[in-house]
């Protein structure tokens, strides 16, 4: 039903499309030639000779794609690769290294068929894990997958760490390309755009291959003494759905949302053509690539960005308030959000894990002196201290690098790998904070959605983060594709659900349609506002608008225009609404 309505407001959106997006539109091959995919069960799907030929090209990469769980249930049991499967099940370090397996294990299955944990006897289906996959570590394999999907005409999907809080990396019936491997790091001091015109001054850059995760990222830089703007998580891919679809970072009030900092891209597109995308050649095409989503426009395998001189020193503020009172929690909330904009306009960035009965504080702020940084954020632990139940534990402390700070902060333990989980977020606009009445509204409403959604989240656990504003509100729709709503943004608030492998499907529905119509709560206190497309709800209602704004019309447009079959389909990516729900068929 979301379908329908989006479709009918885009039939609007394009009849107001401004004239040269008309053109482009009208430029475009021929839509109508898409078809239904071939399947595994149809005879249409490629022989086992084809898929012979095509592992031969990529020298033998290709993998027949199994679930994770697969060798710990009949007929495939096999105790010895079962206890390595039990082993790394809920690690992320094991599930990024299995071709078939995602972050979330409740995106490989398809309603109830799927291969969850260690019952022997319990069945293995396929669900939603690609049936083959190309373990890529050059641009040929990938142009070679991206061939043999389109010639085969089947389903193709894209995936990297299989991150994916809405399940875009995996895919039934599909080939899979598979960039994990693509490791290379490179630095340039002088980098010149290939095509820009003679004079063009160079930039300082680090050259990322598709697979390369934050952790190895950072540690290079930091080799050389310069800053990337990247993801606060170590396995976060730096050249995937992550910056594609935006990419926040702590340093982001400081330069900028990684989009903003992509120079070049290197991408294959759905003709398996390897494209250069930059301010000066494919311009539409790095344009999209710049926040209209991963796996909807190419695959990318190198992205470019611009690196930033070293931090002098960054402070972390870490605490955890303590509180037991219904007055407590509500005045020490607000207090939090009423300090938001005057923290940023400081420097601060960071993350606040609110709670029931405690807000955890990890904020930072680069570039300062620790006493005056600790002087700064004084009057809100002042305020909270007035409260008799109040405990606060934690402490501010220097690190001399943004990397020994962040090996400091992260960790890859309990990072949800192998659970089931949901998202809901919004972008919440400054001028929300602008009032002491904005303030109390955000306040009252965060305390209603906590009430409303305590069946699935008993700790009332809100995440809150402070990586909007400052440099990110000087980006412009003019280079970028994100949504506009990050432009006026202060925060980025998002809550999450989960639920066990037992659970039934009627249940799962109506924990997915609580946070749905929760997060309705947030939506209706930013109107106008959207949200951020890689931490979402996949049911998002108008997700069009709520993840791309108003450039969600170009963004469609050089969809169909460089990938006119729709070779690359994903759920809530651009193009996706002209096919049925499995990605399967066109919709007439
Ligand atoms: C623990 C954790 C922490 C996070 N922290 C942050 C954070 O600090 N900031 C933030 O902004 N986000 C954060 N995220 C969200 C993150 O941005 C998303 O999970 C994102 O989807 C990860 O991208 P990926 O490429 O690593 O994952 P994948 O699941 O592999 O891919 C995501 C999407 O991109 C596509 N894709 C992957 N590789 C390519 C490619 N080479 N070319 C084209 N398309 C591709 C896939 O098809 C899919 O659609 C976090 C996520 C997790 C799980
Ligand atoms: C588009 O393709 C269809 C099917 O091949 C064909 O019938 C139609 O005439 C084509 N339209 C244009 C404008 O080329
Ligand atoms: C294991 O799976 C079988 C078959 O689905 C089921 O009958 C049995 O109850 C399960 N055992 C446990 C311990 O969950
Ligand atoms: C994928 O390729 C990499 C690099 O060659 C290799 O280390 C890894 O074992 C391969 N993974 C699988 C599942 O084949
Ligand atoms: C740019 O420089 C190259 C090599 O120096 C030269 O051949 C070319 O003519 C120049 N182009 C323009 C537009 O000046
Ligand atoms: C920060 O200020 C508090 C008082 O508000 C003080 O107790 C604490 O020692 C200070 N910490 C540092 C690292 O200066
Ligand atoms: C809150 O209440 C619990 C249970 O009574 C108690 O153990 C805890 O110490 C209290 N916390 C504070 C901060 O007063
Ligand atoms: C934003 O842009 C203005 C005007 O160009 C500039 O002065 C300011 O420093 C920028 N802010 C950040 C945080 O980059």
């Amino acid at each position: 039903m979301i379908y329908t309505a989006a479709l009918r407001s885009l039939a609007l959106l394009f009849a107001l499309l401004p004239l040269s997006l008309a053109d482009e539109v009208s430029n475009s091959p021929n839509v109508s030639q898409r078809r239904c995919r071939c399947l595994l069960s149809q005879p249409c799907w490629p022989s086992e000779s084809s898929w012979q030929t095509l592992n031969q090209a990529i020298g033998g990469r290709l993998i027949a794609t199994k679930p994770a769980a697969y060798n710990c249930h009949d007929p495939h049991y096999d105790d010895a690769a079962c206890q390595e499967v039990q082993k790394g099940y809920f690690d992320v370090l094991w599930r990024e290294t299995q071709p078939g397996a995602m972050l979330r294990a409740n995106w490989e299955v398809v309603g109830d068929q799927g291969c969850r944990g260690f019952n022997k006897t319990a069945p293995c289906f396929q669900g939603a894990v690609p049936l083959y996959s190309v373990n890529a570590t050059s641009a040929e394999d990938v142009q070679n997958a991206v061939r043999f999907a389109s010639k085969s005409n089947i389903r193709l999907v894209v995936k990297n760490t299989g991150h994916d809080f809405i399940g875009r990396s995996t895919g039934a019936s599909s080939l899979s390309v598979w960039v994990h491997y693509m490791k290379g790091i490179a630095f340039d001091k002088d980098f010149v755009p290939k095509g820009a015109t003679n004079g063009t001054k160079g930039t300082g850059v680090i050259i990322l291959g598709a697979g390369v995760q934050w952790v190895d990222a950072y540690k290079a830089a930091d080799e050389r003494s310069v800053i990337v703007i990247g993801g606060f998580e170590q396995t976060v891919g730096t050249s995937g759905g992550y910056c594609q679809g935006g990419g926040h970072s702590l340093l982001s009030p400081m330069h900028g949302l990684c989009v903003d900092n992509v120079l070049q891209y290197k991408v294959v597109t759905a003709d398996g053509k390897l494209k250069v995308a930059n301010a000066y050649q494919n311009k539409d095409l790095f344009w999209a690539l710049r926040g209209g989503g991963g796996g909807t426009f190419g695959v990318v395998v190198e992205a470019i960005y611009k690196t930033h001189s070293a931090l002098d020193n960054i402070n972390f503020a870490n605490f955890i308030i303590h509180y037991n009172t219904t007055e407590a929690r509500r005045s020490i909330l607000n207090r939090f959000f009423s300090h938001q904009i005057k923290w940023s306009k400081t420097g601060w960035s960071g993350y606040g894990i609110v709670q029931n009965n405690a807000i955890i504080f990890q904020y930072y702020l680069p570039n300062s002196d620790i006493n005056a940084a600790n002087a700064s954020i004084a009057v809100f632990f002042d305020h909270a201290k007035t409260f008799e139940d109040v405990k606060i534990e934690g402490q501010i402390k220097s690190y001399p690098s943004f990397y020994t700070c962040f090996m400091d902060s992260t960790t890859t333990e309990n990072r949800g790998a192998g659970m089931n989980a949901l998202i809901g977020s919004r972008l919440i606009p400054s001028r929300n904070f602008e009032t002491p009445n904005g303030v109390s509204q955000l306040t009252d409403t965060l305390l209603e959605t906590q009430e409303r959604l305590r069946f699935v989240n008993p700790q009332g656990i809100f995440v809150t983060n402070l990586i909007a504003g400052g440099a990110v509100a000087n980006g412009t729709s003019v280079e970028t594709s994100v949504v506009p709503a990050w432009r006026k943004a202060l925060m980025h608030i998002w809550v999450t659900a989960g639920w066990g492998d037992d659970t039934t499907l009627a249940e799962q529905d109506t924990i997915a349609r609580s946070i749905t119509s929760t997060m309705g709560l947030l939506r209706k206190l930013s109107p106008g506002s959207g949200a951020y497309v890689n931490e979402a709800d996949p049911n998002e209602p108008n997700w069009q608008t709520s993840f791309f704004g108003s450039n969600y019309p170009r963004l469609k447009a050089i969809k169909d225009k460089v990938d006119p079959e729709g070779l690359f389909t994903c759920r809530n990516c651009v193009g996706s609404e002209d096919w049925t729900k499995d990605f399967n068929c066109p919709r007439r």
